[in-house]
């Protein structure tokens, strides 16, 4: 049997050109990245939407480099072979160069493999002078979370000509910035295939269509753990793990209600002299 290899960017490429899609998910924890690395994954993204996903929060924007920090720290300890793409949280790279080579240089030490940032023609300063410390950058076009303000709500992208140009004119700046592959986020398949054809590095899609050169889903999505609001279309159902956990915790409520729980098997126990000494000194000092 060969060994499996830890997958590199030249891994990526090298994918590409052979047409073999790649498949990316979201992790936040240890235990998931584990999961993701015994099965094979290619790619995690340790995404802001852990601030959604694991805090509860409402949207990314208030998800800090503490927060992802902590997500990023426990997902490096879990996996061996997946690519690990750090997200850099809201206003920790769009404020200045400097900021934003820190910021990244951050995530790159606890061992990221990239760092991902949100934004177009706009951010490709920011993408060169990451790339000019060392640092592999992922660029995220279309439905960009971090500007939902200006977004006005999670809406599909590249619906019409002037959005398509716009597409268009920010992935090959932030290509030729440097950017070493480009996730599109809810983007219509007709429309990430034209825009595919424009980029010479990997192009992987979320809600984006099948015209990409892999797929990432949010871990939470595809499980059926997601609590909250959004629902997205574009997402495949793989199991319904909240149904599962619920159930778990009822039987487990009820079983305590109904002595069950614990059972003979569960008990650690003593006997003999060892427990009569126990049993003897504790009557001696009942107190009346
Ligand atoms: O944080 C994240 O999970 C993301 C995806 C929504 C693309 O950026």
């Amino acid at each position: 049997m060969t060994e499996r290899k830890k997958i590199t960017l030249p891994v990526l490429r090298n994918r590409k050109r052979n047409n073999k899609k790649i498949s990316w998910l979201t992790a936040y924890d240890f235990a998931t990245a584990r999961f993701a690395d015994e099965a094979g994954i290619d790619m995690i993204l340790v995404g802001d939407s852990g601030g959604m996903t694991m805090m509860g929060k409402e949207s990314t924007i208030s998800v800090t480099m503490q927060d992802m920090i902590m997500f990023t720290t426990s997902v490096v300890k879990g996996s061996k072979h997946c690519f690990i793409v750090g997200d850099l949280p809201y206003m920790s790279y769009q404020i200045s160069d400097e900021e934003a080579v820190r910021n990244a240089g951050k995530l790159m030490a606890i061992g990221c493999d990239a760092v991902k940032l949100e934004g177009g023609k706009e951010m490709a300063p920011r993408i060169t002078a990451i790339s000019n410390a060392g640092i592999p950058v992922v660029s995220h076009l279309g439905l960009t979370p971090q500007s939902l303000a200006q977004i006005g709500g999670y809406r599909i992208q590249g619906r019409s000509l002037a959005s398509f140009k716009k597409l268009l004119n920010d992935i090959v700046a932030v290509e030729d910035a440097g950017a070493v592959f480009h996730l599109l986020e809810c983007v219509p398949e007709e429309v990430t295939a034209e825009l595919y054809k424009h980029v010479k590095n990997p192009l992987y899609g979320i809600g984006s269509g099948r015209n990409v050169d892999g797929q990432l889903v949010i871990s939470h999505d595809m499980l059926g753990l997601f609590v909250g609001d959004v629902d997205p279309k574009f997402v495949k159902k793989y199991a319904d793990l909240s149904s599962i956990i619920k159930d778990a915790f009822k039987n487990y409520k009820d079983d305590i209600e109904n002595n069950l729980f614990p059972e003979e098997k569960h008990l650690y126990s003593i006997e003999g002299e060892d427990l009569q000494q126990i049993v003897d000194h504790s009557n001696k000092n009942l107190k009346d």
